[in-house]
Order: structure tokens, then sequence, then C-alpha cells
């Protein structure tokens, strides 16, 4: 029998020591929060993804009263980028969220499994790593890859 490892490696950064287009898709998944809606659970999450087409685009959640038939603010941005830009391929995601008492996340959110789930999909498109930003209130994890949140993720397509 064998054993194996999966780790993943990733960094923690302030804004500052942030490129300034890690900057900007932090600054837009913050300022997607505000544009969530969500009356459920008061739970306001953000997402901006970089395409390599120069774009950058948004997304929130969006919740309903038939709580299965809303969608997190990840995958609002991501089938919105590929429905707005079909060429274009995904280079990162920054993903932001404001608790119940609306302050930004000393720990940051991380992406629910569905979420993973869609974003590899994207990356296997683009062919390249498509590094993911959580933003907390001051730290900021980089993971280099969608890959690296969901490894042995369902690829057969
Ligand atoms: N949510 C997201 O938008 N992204 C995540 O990665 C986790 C959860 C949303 C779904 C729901 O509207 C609210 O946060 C509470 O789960």
């Amino acid at each position: 029998m064998k054993e194996l490892n999966v780790t993943t490696n990733y960094q923690i950064a302030d804004y500052d020591e942030l490129t300034p287009l890690q900057k900007k898709l932090v600054d837009e998944a913050k300022a997607a929060t505000f544009r969530a809606y969500a009356p459920y659970s008061k739970f306001k999450v953000g997402a901006a993804i970089a395409l390599d087409n120069g774009e950058i685009v948004v997304g929130s959640n969006q919740e309903n009263a038939a709580y299965p038939s809303g969608t997190c603010a990840e995958r609002s941005a991501c089938y919105y980028a590929h429905a707005r830009y079909p060429e274009a391929k995904f280079t990162a995601i920054a993903i932001a969220a404001r608790g119940t008492d609306d302050r930004w996340l000393t720990i940051p959110a991380s992406p629910c499994g569905a979420c993973r789930q869609a974003l590899v999909e994207y990356e296997t498109l683009a062919q390249h790593n498509v590094e993911v930003l959580l933003v907390g209130d001051k730290d900021i994890y980089i993971i280099p890859s969608v890959k690296a949140l969901l490894p042995f993720a369902f690829t057969e397509f």
C-alpha cells in the first residue's frame, strides 16, 4: 500500500503587499458585498473575477424565499462572466464577505464545495491556474489555484 499526501501551499498578505490587479479585485469583491441580496442569512458575499481580456466581472450572493433557489456570489460571478465573455479565460478571483454584524470577517470566507466545483471547470477551460484571493479584514489569503481548494475534483468533461 502507498501513502500519498495532498498539500495546499498558500500565502497570507496585507493589502499593501498586493499587485495593482490583486488590489482592484479585492476592492471590487468588497464593493460587490454591498450589492448582495441576503435578507435571509444576512451574510453578504462578493466575488470579482479577472479575465484575460482585461475585464473584471463581479457577482454577489442572491438569496430567495425558496432557499435552495438562491446562489452564492462565486457562482453568480463565474456564470455571468462566462455568459458575457464566453471566449475569455479566468485568471483570478477574489472573494469577500461581511457577517451578520456587517463587519469583514477576520478569517476570510472560503468558497463552498459547489462553487469550487463550478470554478474548477473554468480553471480547466483556462488551461492555467486561476488564483484565488480570500479577503479578510486584514489578512488576504492567496491560494495559487482552484484545484488547490478542490483536490480530486470531478473534471471528466
Ligand atoms: N455564500 C456565498 O455566497 N459564498 C460562499 O462561498 C458561501 C456562502 C452565501 C450563500 C448564502 O446566501 C449565504 O452566503 C449564507 O450561506
